[in-house]
C-alpha cells in the first residue's frame, strides 16, 4: 500500500504510513501556474499498486488538489485508490435550507468519490452525508484518540456544550470511565451562543478537572462561553478537546484564554494538535478497505 499526502494532510498521511508498517510514503509536486490555476504531480511507481490518498478538504483549494491528485493517481496506473478525507468541508450544508439552496455535502460526496473505490473519513457532520457516498465509505472518530490522550491527564469530568454531543461525551465517559453531562445552549446567531447547565441533576462542579468535549472548534464561540460558564462554578480547571479544530479568526486564543489546555485531533494541522487519528484510520484501511479487494 502506498501513501500519498496532500498539502493539507500531509503530516497526518506521513502518520498513517508508519501505522501501516512504514508503507512507502510520498508528498507530490504541487505549484500554481501563473494564472492562478494549480499543478499537481505525483511521483514513484503506483502502476499495479494500492494507493490511499490523504486530503482534508478545509479550503476550496483542498478539494481542487484533492480531484486532481486522484486523477493522477488513476493516470499512473494505481490497481485501487482510497481517498482518505479526515477532515471533509462542505459537511454542513447537508440539505437544502432555502429554496435555491444545493445540499453542499451531497455535492462533495458525488465529486470527490468518482475516482475512488473507497473512502475514509473521520466524525462527519452527519450520518446522512456518509451515506450518501456510492462508493464504500467509513468514519472513523476521534473520540478513542482524544481518550487515549487524555488518559494521561487528570479528569474528573466530561462535558458536551450541548445536548446534540451527547453520544459522543458519553462516549469517550465510557472510554475513560468517567462522569459526563451536557450543558444546554442556545444560539443567538453565527457567532454567539447562549450555554446553561442542566436543569435536571446538577453535578457538583467546585475544584473539578472538566474536559469539554466537541465535535468540532469554529470560531470557539461554543467552547469560551462553556470555560466561562463553568468557570463561574469554581471549577478546578478547565480543558476543550475537538475532533476538527478549525480555530477561524481568532478562536485560538480567546479559547487559550480561558482553558487551561486545548487539544484537538491531526484531521487538521492547527497549533493544538495532540491526539493523532492515524491508528484509527490504519485501522480502517487494513480491515474494512483491504476486505474489499
Ligand atoms: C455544533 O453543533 C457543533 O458541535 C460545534 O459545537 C460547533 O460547530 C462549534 O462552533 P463554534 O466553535 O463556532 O462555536
Amino acid at each position: 500500500m502506498h501513501v500519498i499526502g496532500g498539502q493539507a494532510s500531509t503530516a497526518l498521511a506521513e502518520r498513517i504510513s508508519r501505522e501501516l508498517g512504514n508503507a512507502p510514503f510520498a508528498i507530490p509536486f504541487v505549484k500554481r501556474f501563473p494564472d492562478g490555476e494549480l499543478y499537481v504531480r505525483v511521483g514513484g511507481r503506483l502502476a499495479g499498486e494500492d494507493v490511499v490518498l490523504v486530503q482534508s478538504t478545509r479550503t476550496d483549494q483542498d478539494v481542487v488538489e484533492l480531484l486532481l491528485l486522484e486523477d493522477a493517481i488513476r493516470e499512473a496506473g494505481a490497481r485501487r485508490l482510497t481517498v482518505v478525507v479526515p477532515y471533509f468541508g462542505y459537511a454542513r450544508q447537508d440539505r437544502s435550507f432555502y429554496p435555491g439552496e444545493p445540499v453542499s455535502a451531497r455535492c462533495m460526496t458525488r465529486h470527490l468519490e468518482l475516482s475512488a473505490d473507497a473512502v475514509v473519513t473521520v466524525d462527519m457532520h452527519s450520518a446522512a452525508t456518509l451515506q450518501s457516498f456510492t462508493k464504500p465509505a467509513f468514519e472513523a472518530s476521534g473520540i478513542p484518540a482524544i481518550a487515549r490522550l487524555l488518559r494521561e491527564r487528570p479528569v474528573d469530568l466530561l462535558v458536551s456544550p450541548d445536548k446534540g454531543g451527547t453520544d459522543r461525551v458519553r462516549r469517550m465517559a465510557l472510554l475513560l470511565e468517567k462522569p459526563w453531562m451536557a450543558l444546554e445552549k442556545k444560539r443567538i446567531d453565527s457567532d454567539r451562543v447562549e450555554l446553561m447547565l442542566p436543569s435536571a441533576s446538577p453535578i457538583e462542579l467546585e475544584g473539578k478537572h472538566i474536559v469539554i468535549v466537541d465535535d468540532v472548534i469554529s470560531t470557539g464561540g461554543t467552547i469560551v462561553e462553556a470555560a466561562k460558564l463553568l468557570r463561574r462554578h469554581k471549577v478546578g480547571a478547565t480543558a476543550a478537546a475537538c475532533t476538527h479544530g478549525l480555530f477561524l479568526k481568532d478562536a485560538f486564543e480567546r479559547i487559550k484564554a480561558v482553558t487551561d489546555d486545548l487539544y484537538s485531533t491531526d484531521t487538521l494541522q492547527n497549533p493544538a494538535e495532540k491526539a493523532s487519528v492515524a491508528p484509527d484510520i490504519a485501522q480502517i484501511l487494513r480491515k474494512d478497505v483491504a476486505e474489499l479487494a
